[in-house]
C-alpha cells in the first residue's frame, strides 16, 4: 500500500534537506516540485509572451528536464515563482505529480501546495517554515557557494517578493493545510529539524499517532 507524505513551506525553510532525509530514512521516493516549476520557468525566460511559452513548455516538460543545469540560481527562482502563477501552468504539472504520490514503495513531495492541491489525503502533511531573516541567511550561503555574485540584502529582498507572490497568487497559493503539522525552523539546527520531522512521520506510519488539533506545532 502507498504512503505518501506531503511537506509544503517558503524557500530556505529546510523543506528540501527534510524531504531528502525521510525519503531516505524510510525508503520513500522524493519528488522535489519546485524543480517543474524550475524547469519551466528558465526555458521561458526571456521570451516575449511568457503565459504563451509557459503554458506550451509546462505541457511538453519530461522527467529529463528536472536535472537540467542552473535550476538552482536566484533569476530561476523569480522566474519559476512568475511562472507558477500561472494557472494552466500548474494544471499541465498535476498529472505528473499526482501520479507520482501514488508511488507503492512510498513518496515524498515538497513544494507549496502538496498538501493542499496535489495530495489532500496525503498520510501525513508537513508545512516547514522559519523567518524570512533566517531563511534569507541560509540561502544566502548557499548561493555564495555555488559561485553567485550576491548581497544578503538582495537575497532577503528576493526572498520576500517570491514569499509574497508564493502566498497571494490565486491558485493553489502557499498555505499549510488545517491537518498539517507545522515545524518552524528558524532556531532550530537542521539536524534537530530532520529528527523532529522523521519522528512526526513515524508517530503516523508505525504508531497511528494523529493530532487533530489545526496546525499542530512538532
Ligand atoms: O521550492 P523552490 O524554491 O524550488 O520553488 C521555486 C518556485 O516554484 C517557488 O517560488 C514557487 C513555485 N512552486 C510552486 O508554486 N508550487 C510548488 N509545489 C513548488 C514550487
Amino acid at each position: 500500500m502507498s504512503f505518501t507524505v506531503a511537506i509544503d513551506g517558503p524557500a530556505a525553510s529546510g523543506k528540501g534537506t527534510i524531504a531528502r532525509a525521510i525519503a531516505e530514512h524510510f525508503g520513500f521516493a522524493h519528488l522535489d516540485t519546485g524543480l517543474l516549476y524550475r524547469a519551466v520557468g528558465k526555458k521561458v525566460m526571456g521570451q516575449e509572451d511568457l503565459l504563451e511559452a509557459a503554458v506550451k513548455i509546462a505541457d511538453a516538460l519530461t522527467a529529463d528536464d528536472l536535472n537540467a543545469k542552473g535550476l538552482r540560481t536566484a533569476d530561476v527562482a523569480q522566474a519559476a515563482s512568475k511562472v507558477a502563477a500561472i494557472p494552466q501552468v500548474r494544471t499541465a504539472l498535476d498529472r505528473f505529480q499526482k501520479t507520482f504520490s501514488k508511488q507503492p514503495s512510498g513518496a515524498i513531495l515538497d513544494g507549496r501546495d502538496i498538501g493542499t492541491v496535489i495530495c489532500p489525503d496525503a498520510d501525513v502533511k508537513l508545512f516547514v517554515t522559519a523567518s524570512a531573516q533566517v531563511r534569507a541567511e541560509r540561502r544566502f550561503k548557499e548561493l555564495l557557494i555555488a559561485g553567485e555574485n550576491v548581497t544578503l540584502a538582495g537575497v532577503l529582498k528576493d526572498v520576500e517578493i517570491r514569499d509574497a507572490r508564493d502566498a497571494s497568487r490565486d491558485v493553489a497559493p502557499m498555505v499549510a493545510a488545517d491537518d498539517a503539522l507545522v515545524l518552524d525552523t528558524s532556531e532550530m539546527s537542521i539536524e534537530h529539524a530532520v529528527a523532529a520531522a522523521i519522528a512526526a512521520v513515524n508517530d503516523i506510519r508505525a504508531l497511528g499517532k494523529k493530532h487533530h488539533d489545526k496546525n499542530h506545532i512538532i
